[in-house]
């Protein structure tokens, strides 16, 4: 798999981690940045990765802040994008499995290494299920064509 990683500053000291343990399990990882924990504002940084993951087709991303919710609210606004902002392995299966999620988001403030590891690998080993979720998700994606 693909896939294009960010943060804030307060999603940085976890995006190297993240990035390894997705590179030992074989994926390639594109880093969108910062390269520093210098203060900067998520939407940036969740508009760069969101950018790349709709123009490069069966790419995904990871974007990393604070709590997540940031970066989740900035990288729906994105054409193409479902980002999901997962808390735990659970949620991150269903993002994928229910959901099609193409960017998990999560917070560094909020979820423990062990509990970050567990979501990346279950929204890295989880497929879409489609069937009755298929219709489901154009459903969502025919909301960003509405407007
Ligand atoms: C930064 O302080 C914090 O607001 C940000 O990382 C994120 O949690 C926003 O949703």
């Amino acid at each position: 798999m693909k896939f294009y990683i960010g943060s804030d500053h307060a999603g940085f000291a976890v995006k190297g981690p993240v990035k390894e343990m997705l590179e030992k399990r074989g994926h390639e990882v594109v880093d969108m940045g910062p390269d520093s924990a210098e203060r900067v504002d998520y939407p940036d940084y969740a508009e760069k990765v969101s950018r790349a993951v709709a123009a490069d087709e069966g790419s995904f991303g990871i974007l990393i802040c604070g709590t997540g919710i940031g970066m989740s609210i900035a990288a729906n606004k994105i054409d193409g994008i479902r980002a999901a902002h997962c808390h735990d392995y659970y949620t991150a299966q269903m993002a994928r499995a229910h959901n099609n999620a193409n960017i998990l988001c999560f917070g560094e403030r909020v979820s423990g290494p062990g509990v970050i590891e567990s979501m990346v690998e279950a929204f890295c080993s989880t497929p879409f299920e489609g069937g009755r979720h298929e219709g489901r998700v154009e459903k969502i994606m025919a909301l960003q064509k509405s407007y």
